[in-house]
């Protein structure tokens, strides 16, 4: 007989709780309102890490907005990044003249962040920004700009609130640690 997996299992402790998340959020839309209040804005959020984020996000902010999504990756299911990222998807919509503001889930190493803004500015868009949830800035390998940030974040395995290992614990509603037992075990 099969067991049913439950995500939770894995998780060593959280590390942000539901609550604090959401807090965050209503305080990261409020920011965001309030500096596109007379300008169109375009949330483009990066597949597949930040649609949690994006989801919660884009319903505290109150004046008009536009969604859409682009898909890079370099991690390919292991822990650590490539270092080369490669475009999956690409916006549906052109960006040319407008105010773009990418959203993340984290931001590691900084090589997603680093090849999505340097593609995004040289596709005349009108203005360009940065808003991520997590920042674990002691993994960072390239300087990215964030212009809005949730939470600062230590340099262990996060999983939930969109963020995976091997596809799983996306699903779970708030940020945990993984127990190192089930990434060094599939190694
Ligand atoms: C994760 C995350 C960010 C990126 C950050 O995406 O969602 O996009 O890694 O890491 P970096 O700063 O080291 O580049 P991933 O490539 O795992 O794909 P996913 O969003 O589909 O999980």
């Amino acid at each position: 007989m099969k067991l049913s997996f439950n995500p939770s299992d894995d998780i060593e402790r959280i590390l942000i709780d539901e609550d604090s998340i959401r807090a965050k959020i209503k305080e990261l839309g409020a920011a965001i309102s309030r500096d596109y209040a007379d300008r169109d804005l375009t949330l483009v959020s990066i597949l597949k890490g930040s649609v949690v984020f994006l989801a919660d996000l884009l319903r505290n902010i109150s004046p008009q907005c536009q969604i859409d999504f682009i898909s890079v990756s370099s991690y390919k299911g292991e822990p650590e990044s490539s270092g080369v990222v490669r475009l999956i998807m690409d916006l549906r919509e052109s960006p040319v003249g407008k105010n773009i503001l990418i959203v993340e889930d984290i931001v590691d190493t900084g090589y997603t962040l680093d090849y999505l803004c340097r593609n995004l500015l040289t596709r005349g868009l009108e203005s360009l920004a940065v808003c991520v949830l997590l920042d674990k800035t002691a993994a960072r390998k390239k300087e990215v700009r964030v212009d809005y940030k949730g939470f600062d974040v230590p340099n262990e395995f996060l999983v939930g609130f969109g963020l995976d290992y091997k596809e799983r614990y996306r699903n779970l509603p708030f940020v945990g640690v993984l127990k190192p037992e089930i990434y060094k075990k599939a190694k």
